[in-house]
This record gives C-alpha cells, structure tokens and sequence, in this order.
C-alpha cells in the first residue's frame, strides 16, 4: 500500500526578494524555486525557517493568506541575544539561496465578530498586518489597528499602516498610549487581538479582565523563554520504560529529560520550532507552545516550555 505524503514535511524555498524594512527588521519573501502555488494559509498563520546556521525560528506571515498563494513573506527581527537564528536570517540569506520551511501552521486564527481591535508592538505588527489585509478584503467588520513602536525608524510598514488609518504610537516621542479608551468597553461582538512583547501581552489582558477571556487571543512570538518556565513541579513518566523523571520548578521538562539521559530533540528551546514534540499518553498539560493546535494539544506535548496540571504527564517519543 502506498503511503500518503508528510504534509508537513519541510519545504525548501526560494528567498525572491530580501527588503531592509528597519535597521533591524529583514523582509523575506519566499517562493517554491519552480514557481509553484504554496500551502495555504490564513492570516495569523507562521512558518518555521530554518536559518542557514541551522537554528529554527518562527515567523508570522505578513500578507493575508489564502488558498494558494505563491508566496510566503516573512518580517525577520534581528536579536543579538537570541540563539543565532534571526541573526543568520539577517547576515546569510542573500536573494536566490534557498531554505527549509515548515509548512504554514495557525495557532492565532481570525475567529468570527463584528469589530476588531488589533493591538501590535513592534515586531508583533506582522500578524496584525495579515489580520487587518484579510478583514479589509472581506469588508464585513469594523477594524481598529493599534501600533506601538519606539520610534519611526523602527516602525517597518510606516506609511502604509498610517494611510490605512492605523494608529500608530512612538513611545521615544510621546510615552505610553492609554489602552484604556478601545479597551473599556466589553462587547460580546468584538475581539482582540494583540501580539506583541510580553510587557504589551500582560498589559492588555489586565485591560480587558472583564472582558468575557474567549474574545481575547494574545501571542507573544518571541516564545517562552527557557530559562522563565516557572509552574509547580511535576513528575514526567517515561512511557517506553517506565522511568520516572522529576521536573523541578524552574526546569524545563526537556532540560530534565535530557538529563536523565532520554533521547529528547531540541532546537529553538521557545516552543516554537516543533523539534522537540512528543506524545502526550496520560494526564493533563498546561501547553505553552506555538506548535500544538487545539485538535493536536490532545495528544502531543512540547516539553521545552509546556507544564503539567496534573502531578504526572505519561510521555513517549513521536510515533513515525
Ligand atoms: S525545542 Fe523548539 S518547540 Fe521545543
């Protein structure tokens, strides 16, 4: 019998185009090397690169998506503290070199309302920007764009998002913009989005408390960091062969599966490159990944930065 393709076996693409939208923001556009149609994708959709140093990084799509679009673009942001992987984007990658990508994943869709407030800051505009293209073109919705950034040398699609009547707030010039007047009233039509840092994410969901929490989606990609993985401790059981593994607060479960000497990969160590999956057997996971969709969450489990509820996850190596 034959099998079925891995559809979210890596492509490898071709980078089209290479644009420095900031001094510090590269944008990448990437097309399959014969011209062909891409998966489709909807608008808060990523994809995970692999950067010619090897490391694997997530990246929002910026353009609103669709069934088959011909082509992936990307927003890199360089960080000199992170694992390299934005930084070889940045200083590698040349028009023509060709790169592995994992096929679009959603873990931050456009769900159905009638008005929209989308909150982004800095880097985090590049799934607002998606969002508020394929509302626009479906022009059945009010949109609010809100875009916190430093300064307008660091604010990638300036005029573009000031003529489509975006908000846009330089804190060097003005301070903090006051959430509070799109925020203070709860309305069961509405959703927010934000993406952003975490000091924005915490901000604006202290702002909307009384907001009923299934019409406020966040995401903060930068991941979680590694080394902020925090929660109780737990006891991870090693379903191949019994062993149990004490994963302390503080300690990543890839971290003290690793140290017990279980075979466990790992990349990005942010929950957002997928390399370290594994089967989730019994008990109940806090996830804090970006991988897991809502149907997957059921079953896997990314062990870089997601918890247990429960004292005990049984967890086993990803089949196939
Ligand atoms: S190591 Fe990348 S998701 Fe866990």
């Amino acid at each position: 019998m034959r099998s079925l393709p891995d559809v979210r076996a890596p492509l490898r693409l071709r980078v089209a185009a290479r644009e420095e939208l900031t001094p510090v923001v590269v944008l990448l556009t990437l097309v399959a090397p014969d011209g062909s149609a891409l998966p489709g994708y909807a608008a808060g959709a990523h994809v995970t690169v692999t950067a010619p140093n090897g490391h694997r990084r997530s990246y929002s799509l910026a353009e609103a998506g669709g069934p088959a679009p011909t082509r992936y673009v990307i927003g890199v942001l360089r960080e000199e503290g992170g694992r390299g992987g934005s930084v070889s984007l940045h200083d590698d990658v040349r028009v023509g070199d060709e790169l592995d990508v994992a096929p679009p994943r959603n873990a931050f869709p456009l769900l159905p309302a009638r008005r929209y407030v989308l909150i982004a800051g800095g880097i985090g505009i590049t799934p607002v920007r998606a969002m508020a293209a394929e509302l626009r073109a479906r022009g059945d919705a009010e949109v609010t764009v809100l875009f916190l950034t430093r300064s307008p040398e660091l604010t990638p699609w300036l005029e573009e998002l000031r003529e489509q009547g975006a908000v846009v707030h330089h804190s060097a010039e003005r301070g903090r913009l006051d959430l509070w007047p799109w925020l203070a009233e709860p309305d069961d039509d509405a959703r927010v989005y934000c993406c952003g840092p975490t000091s924005l994410l915490e901000e604006v969901r202290a702002l909307t408390v009384h907001w009923r929490p299934s019409r406020v989606h966040t995401e903060d990609f930068a991941g979680v960091s590694a080394d902020d993985v925090g929660g109780a401790p737990f006891t991870a059981v090693w379903q191949p062969t019994g062993e149990r593994v004490e994963v302390p607060a503080g300690t990543s479960a890839l971290t003290a599966l690793r140290r017990a000497g279980l075979p466990v990969d790992g990349d990005c160590e942010a929950g957002t490159c997928g390399t370290c999956r594994l089967r989730l057997v019994a008990g109940r996971a806090h996830h804090r990944d970006l991988v897991l969709d809502d149907d997957e969450c059921a079953g896997g489990f990314m062990p870089c930065v997601s918890r247990a509820v429960s004292e005990e996850l049984v967890l086993a190596p990803p089949t196939g």
